[in-house]
């Protein structure tokens, strides 16, 4: 973790190896501030603006070594758009990113980021700490490197722009920055491990050594106790494998709980690889599979900042895992599983995995007192086709609930979109042997099914759905984010359990 902190300097006054600020896209492109330092020392910035090599336009980033009229050895203008299209929850975090990663790629350990007078409130301050911790994440663990090249990680982090007469609430911003980005790069690094270095047992190796360090309470149960407790949906997905499942149980009180208060409960799919299992997925891009444990890493990265931010809502995390392989002992299509609720599912496609694991999850975390659920999941394709890469498909069985999460998801730059749960699709989950099957009839609202599946888990408790089949993995890089896993749902997450409040 780089050092972060607050200058309280005129940008001109700055010494730094790089001094990144944002420009808009307006007719004075250089604000009144930045003119008159330039026109003072020759109008280096105004040549460039003459020469239509500085617009403000979205996207534009133009490095000025030597900039006259400033201390700092650099200079980086980001170009921020028109005015009117600026939204400082997304564009903040991720202009931040792209000075991290642009001058990262030029090895640069060192810079200044210099927030623009209209947006220097305290969330601003916190979002480009977590835009900057976000883009420095590093996919490339077991890559070896020659020595020297491999890439240097950030060293000091300077903020400034901001009032100094509220330098304790900025400071404060600065560490929930920093504890939020955390436990969305925890979410990164196990979406990021490859199967074999991260299996159901290694999985919650690795969450537990997080809950030591964290002050979480933890729970391990392993095959047996899993067996015990009658939990046959995720056992059927395990049992084609070597690999034993696990179930990590998490937990986060405050200090003070009330016995009968709301305990939120959330709940992610920890597939650690999905081959489809018997109703095996064509070979390519099967790879992809190692990310199937997404939701599982949410709901990790999410508690880490939980506990680090410590809000006064009490929170609980089940993550069932299982490795979905097609071994001699594996489940057979046709195959009728009873859940821990005692519900019996026939199995149609051993590829509908997800659902099957979260079936037990959902209940158990209802066993341990949760009143509201809230489970992420890489659960399907159909999800992908509906809203491809850019927004979360969320469902739900309460929808003051959802708003509020979705509320929570704008404020933290996040994209969610509701699909529908209606009783007229529920025909499709229906087993004429069992009392639900595991895929929907037909081809159409593949989405829908997995989620309506998962309602008869939950019953009648306050439940979300979130399918981040589409949004868990970036294909391609992006100026402020490698290409890999995103940790999407982590800082939502994190924020609606801070201002969690049913009884409002
Ligand atoms: N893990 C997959 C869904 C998935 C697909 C996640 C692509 C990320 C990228 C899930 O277990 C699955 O296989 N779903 C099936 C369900 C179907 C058999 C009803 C699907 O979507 O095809
Ligand atoms: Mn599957
Ligand atoms: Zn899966």
């Amino acid at each position: 973790m780089p050092k972060i902190n607050l200058t309280f300097d005129a940008p001109e006054k700055i010494a730094t190896p790089a001094l990144a600020m944002l420009v808009f896209e307006q007719s004075k492109v250089l604000e009144s501030a930045l003119a008159a330092v330039d026109k003072s020392a020759g109008g280096g910035l105004r040549e460039l603006v003459a020469s239509g090599e500085l617009t403000g336009k979205a996207g534009e980033a133009v490095l000025v070594h030597r900039p006259g009229g400033f201390r700092a050895q650099r200079l980086l203008l980001l170009g921020a758009g028109k005015p009117g299209s600026f939204s400082p929850a997304t564009h903040i975090r991720n202009l931040a990113g792209k000075a991290a990663r642009f001058l990262k790629g030029r090895r640069i350990t060192e810079f200044t980021f210099f927030a623009p007078k209209k947006y220097a409130a305290s969330d601003h301050a916190q979002a480009i700490v977590e835009g900057v911790l976000l883009g420095e994440f590093d996919i490339g663990k077991y890559r070896t490197a020659k020595p020297g090249k491999k890439p240097k990680a950030l060293d000091s982090l300077q903020l400034g722009g901001f009032d100094k007469r509220k330098k304790k609430a900025f400071e404060k911003a600065l560490e929930r920055g920093e504890f939020i980005a955390e436990g969305q790069n925890f979410a990164r690094e196990l979406a990021n491990e490859p199967s074999n270095k991260l299996t159901p047992r290694l999985f919650a190796d690795r969450v537990k050594a997080m809950a030591k360090k964290a002050g979480l309470k933890i729970d391990v149960l392993d095959e047996k106790r899993i067996t015990k407790l009658k939990m046959g949906a995720l056992l059927s997905v395990a049992q084609g494998s070597a690999e034993p499942p696990r179930m990590v149980v998490l937990e986060y009180s405050p200090g003070r709980t009330k016995k009968s208060g709301p305990v939120l409960g959330l709940v992610g799919k920890g597939v650690t690889f999905d081959t489809g299992g018997i109703s095996i997925k064509p070979s390519n891009g099967m790879e992809q599979m190692k990310y199937d444990m997404s939701g599982g890493a949410t709901m990790a990265g999410a508690m880490l900042s939980i506990a680090r931010l410590k809000p006064r809502q009490k929170v609980i995390a089940v993550i069932p895992l299982a490795e979905n392989m097609p071994g001699g002992r594996a489940q057979k299509p046709g195959d009728v599983q009873i859940a821990m609720s005692g519900k019996s599912i026939e199995v149609i496609n051993t590829d509908a995995e997800g659902r099957l694991v979260l079936a037990d999850g959902l209940f158990y975390a209802r066993e341990l007192g949760a009143t509201h659920l809230i489970d992420a999941a890489t659960l399907t394709g159909a999800v992908m086709v509906a809203l491809g890469h850019v927004n979360v498909g969320t469902f739900t069985n309460n929808q003051r609930f959802l708003n509020s999460l979705h509320a929570s998801a704008k404020i933290m730059g996040e994209k969610f979109w509701q699909l529908p749960l209606d009783d007229e699709y529920r025909e499709n989950i229906k087993s004429p042997i069992a009392d639900i099957h595991n895929v929907g009839k037909g081809r159409g609202a593949g989405a829908t099914n997995g989620a309506l599946f998962l309602q008869e888990f939950v019953d009648d408790t306050p439940w979300i759905h979130l399918d981040i089949a589409g949004t868990a993995w970036l294909e391609s890089t992006k100026p402020w984010m490698p290409a890999g896993p995103t940790g999407v749902t982590v800082r939502t997450l994190i924020h609606f359990a801070e201002n969690f409040n049913p009884g409002k």
